[in-house]
């Protein structure tokens, strides 16, 4: 049996009818840069999320990028973030000239350890961007106690988190304004890059419009902001539109997948994640860990098991970012899920026997 990692193809095909219909309008109508579906797209998803304002960008680093400039985050500022992440949390902090703070992760959850924060604010901290990774929402109960306490604001990386909530409130809900991702992989996926800021916060959404497309103000050729060039493709918000009918679907076939796992595993010798309560994770990832990482990975590989390693090295070990860290042994948590972490196929056309078999495999291993 052959159990891929993603099958992107396969929601085309599942889509096939109106994704073609509405990628054709798109291209027939010659109304290619925020047309309609792009109008749509940001209500639907700020629908989706119960939130005020949906600003559509070119991706999911895009937006993260684009809440910084208009929160006001610059040269001297330092941010609080996880270094077990992808780089784009860390590399836009870098970007706008101020310091990211790493802090360590809680390795059940993979998200930041609020319990670790407070001791990383200094009079210089502006923010803090919790990581909601792999589906499910950092700790945001703790965060938001610490951000209101020492007057940070909250940015959320929730680029892995589409659909994902706490308590009722979906990510984006918790801070100044989210950045959510539609990379290909993603639970939601565009036909290329795409990405959303969400917030409930007038002023930063005025200025996130305004600096997606180069800072214009209301008026076209007048500035108020440097910006940059990030509209969503109209072909994009599109299919995305023609996905979002799919949404709760596939994350429900998620969900039952992810159940197989914790079934099949449950006496198995590794560890396996864990949604903290209140948390509706929509398992962008289903991640466990071993210290016999590598060789339970070939031993899938072997029986056709296609298996990533989500994160190998966190960022403070890369060589850009190696001066806003502490060396190895810093993030002890961090540096140990690295090396454990295995990121099983989850995706939803996976059927449940694949998944089953995979599982086996594992606890037969
Ligand atoms: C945690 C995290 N932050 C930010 C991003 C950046 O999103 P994008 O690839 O759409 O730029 C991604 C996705 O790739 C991500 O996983």
């Amino acid at each position: 049996m052959r159990v891929s990692f993603y099958d992107i193809k396969a929601q085309y095909d599942e889509l096939q009818a109106p994704m073609d219909a509405a990628v054709h309008a798109v291209i027939s109508s010659g109304n290619y840069s925020m047309g309609e579906n792009h109008r749509l797209i940001e209500g639907e998803l700020a629908a989706l999320h119960q939130m005020k304002h949906g600003i559509a960008v070119n991706s999911g680093t895009d937006a993260l990028r684009i809440i910084m400039d208009a929160a006001g985050i610059q040269s001297g500022d330092e941010v609080i973030t996880p270094a077990f992440t992808f780089v784009a949390s860390v590399e836009t902090i870098v970007q706008t000239g101020a310091t990211p703070v790493f802090v360590d992760i809680d390795p059940a959850t993979f998200c930041i350890d609020p319990a670790k924060i407070e001791a990383a604010i200094t009079p210089r901290t502006k923010a803090i961007q919790p990581v909601h990774l792999f589906g499910q929402l950092a700790d945001v109960k703790a965060i938001t106690a610490i951000a209101e306490k020492h007057n940070l604001k909250i940015i959320e990386d929730a680029a892995q988190a589409i659909g994902s909530s706490f308590e009722g409130k979906p990510a984006g809900n918790f801070g100044i304004g989210a950045g959510f991702s539609f990379y290909i992989t993603k639970n939601l996926g565009a036909a290329g890059d795409a990405g959303i800021i969400l917030t409930n916060d007038d002023e930063i959404a005025t200025a996130c419009k305004s600096i997606r497309v180069h800072g214009m103000g209301r008026e076209r050729y007048y500035y108020d902001h440097v910006g940059y060039t990030s509209r969503m493709d109209e072909v994009q918000a599109a299919v995305l539109r023609v996905k979002l009918t799919k949404f709760d679907e596939w994350n429900a076939r998620r969900a039952k997948l992810a159940a197989v796992y914790y079934d099949v595993l449950a006496n198995a010798s590794v560890i396996l994640p864990i949604t903290s309560p209140g948390n509706n994770n929509t398992f962008h990832q289903f991640s466990i860990r071993t210290d016999r990482r590598d060789a339970l990975q070939a031993h899938l590989k072997e029986r056709g098991v296609d298996t990533m390693i989500y994160y190998p090295v966190p960022i403070h070990f890369h060589a850009p970012y190696e001066k806003y860290g502490h060396g190895a042994g810093s993030l002890p948590q961090s540096e140990l899920v690295a090396k454990q972490i295995l990121n099983l196929p989850i995706h939803q056309h996976l059927t449940v026997d694949q998944v089953a078999y995979a599982a086996k495999a594992i606890a037969e291993f």
